[in-house]
C-alpha cells in the first residue's frame, strides 16, 4: 500500500512516498476502505508547511473518499462495495459543535489520507452521493461542507436571499453554487477577470474584482440598492474582515471561515455593532451534516468544479500548484 507521510521538519520536501503493509481486517464497528482520491485545502497547505512540525511520520490530508472493501463485525450503515466519503470530525456525530481544535482532525491531529487503504471506525465515513466520482466526493469533506454549513446550517439560507463570496478557491466556488442551487443571488469577488467570467458561468449574478475595487464592501452595498448582502462567506480573516462588515446588510451574517490574510488583526468593532450583524466562527460541521448534504445534493444533481488532478506521488506538485492560485474550485489527488 502507498501512502505520503509527512517527515519532520515539515515541508513540501518532506513528503515522502511510503510503501507498505496494507491495513488490518476490521474490527468490531469498523470499515476498510480503498481510497481513491482526496482534495487539498488550505489547511492541508498549512500543515504540510507548519513551521517546527513535530508529528514525524503523519499521514496528510483532511479529505478521503473511495470504495468499502471490507466491513467489521456490527456494522450496518455499509456493506463491500459502497461509495464512501470521510468526516472532517470523525467524532463530532451531531448537534452543537463541541471540538474547538484539530487534534482529532485526519491529516492535522491524526493521520489523514494521502494512502491507498485505510481501516478505521465506519463513523469515520458517510456514503458518497450517488453517481460522483471518487474525485468529486473527496470534495466535499471540508471544503463542501465548511459552504453548506456556512449557508444552510448557520445561516438559514432561503431563496431570495443574498450571498457574497470572497474569492473563487475551493469553500468560495461551492458557497457560490450551493447558493445558486438554493435560490439566492450571489455576488463574488476575485483578483482575476478571467476567473470571474467561469463564476459568471456558473450562475454568479455579480462580480467584483477585489483588486481593482479595494473598497468592495461599498461596491457591495452599491450592487444590493443599499442594502448590503444576507450573507457574508468570510474566507479572508483580517484583511477582509473590515470590508465585509461594510458589505452585509443591518441584521446579517458573516461566517468567519478563514485565515487568508492572517491570523489576527483589527476589528471596527463599532460598524460591527451598528450593523446589528451576527459574525459566526466556524470550522467545518458534524456528520449529520454531511449526511444532509449529501441528501441535498442527490436529490439535486449538484456537482463540484475540479479545477485539476494530480497522483498520489505527485502531492508535492499539487500543493505548488495550489500555492500559486492558479486554481478555481478545487484541486484533488486520484489514485
Ligand atoms: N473554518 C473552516 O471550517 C474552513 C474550512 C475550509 C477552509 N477554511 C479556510 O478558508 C480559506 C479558503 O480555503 P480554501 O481551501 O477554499 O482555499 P483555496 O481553495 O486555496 O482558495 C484560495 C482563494 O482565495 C482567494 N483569496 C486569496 N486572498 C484573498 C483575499 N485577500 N480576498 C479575497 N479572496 C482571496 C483567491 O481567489 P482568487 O484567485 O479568485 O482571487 C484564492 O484562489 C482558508 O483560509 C482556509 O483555511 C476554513
Amino acid at each position: 500500500m502507498k501512502s505520503i507521510t509527512l517527515r519532520s521538519p515539515g515541508g513540501l520536501a518532506n513528503l515522502l512516498v511510503v510503501d507498505g503493509e496494507s491495513p488490518a481486517a476490521p474490527a468490531a464497528g469498523q470499515i476498510r476502505v480503498r481510497i481513491h482520491a482526496s482534495s487539498l485545502n488550505y489547511h492541508d497547505y498549512s500543515v504540510v508547511t507548519r513551521a517546527g512540525w513535530e508529528a514525524d511520520g503523519r499521514i496528510p490530508m483532511s479529505d478521503g473518499a473511495g470504495v468499502v472493501d471490507a466491513v467489521g463485525a456490527g456494522v450496518t450503515e455499509f456493506k463491500v462495495g459502497d461509495h464512501v466519503v470521510s468526516c472532517f470530525f470523525p467524532s463530532w456525530a451531531n448537534g452543537t459543535a463541541t471540538i474547538g481544535n484539530f487534534s482529532t482532525v485526519p491529516g492535522d491531529g491524526i493521520d489523514g489520507f494521502a494512502r491507498e487503504m485505510v481501516t478505521t471506525a465506519a463513523t469515520s465515513f458517510t456514503l458518497a452521493p450517488k453517481g460522483f466520482t471518487h474525485a468529486e466526493a473527496a470534495t466535499l469533506t471540508t471544503a463542501g461542507l465548511t459552504a453548506w454549513r456556512a449557508l444552510v446550517v448557520e445561516g438559514n439560507l432561503k431563496a431570495g436571499d443574498t450571498v457574497l463570496a470572497l474569492g473563487t478557491g475551493g469553500v468560495s466556488i461551492f458557497a457560490l453554487q450551493f447558493a445558486k442551487m438554493m435560490g439566492a443571488t450571489v455576488i463574488i469577488t476575485s483578483s482575476s477577470d478571467e476567473k470571474l467570467e467561469r463564476a459568471r458561468a456558473l450562475g454568479a449574478d455579480q462580480t467584483i474584482n477585489y483588486k481593482t475595487h479595494t473598497n468592495w464592501g461599498a461596491k457591495v452595498r452599491e450592487l444590493t440598492g443599499g442594502l448590503g448582502v444576507d450573507h457574508v462567506i468570510e474566507v479572508g480573516g483580517p484583511g477582509t474582515l473590515p470590508q465585509s462588515i461594510d458589505a452585509v446588510r443591518v441584521g446579517g451574517k458573516i461566517m468567519l471561515i478563514g485565515v487568508l490574510t492572517g491570523y489576527t488583526g483589527d476589528v471596527p468593532t463599532a460598524a460591527m455593532m451598528a450593523k446589528q450583524a451576527r459574525l459566526q466562527g466556524l470550522i467545518v460541521g458534524s456528520r449529520q451534516e454531511q449526511m444532509d448534504m449529501v441528501r441535498a445534493i442527490d436529490a439535486t444533481g449538484f456537482r463540484p468544479v475540479i479545477d485539476r488532478s494530480f497522483g498520489l506521488t505527485e502531492i508535492a506538485d499539487a500543493f505548488r500548484y495550489q500555492a500559486s492560485g492558479a486554481h478555481f474550485g478545487k484541486i484533488c489527488l486520484e489514485f
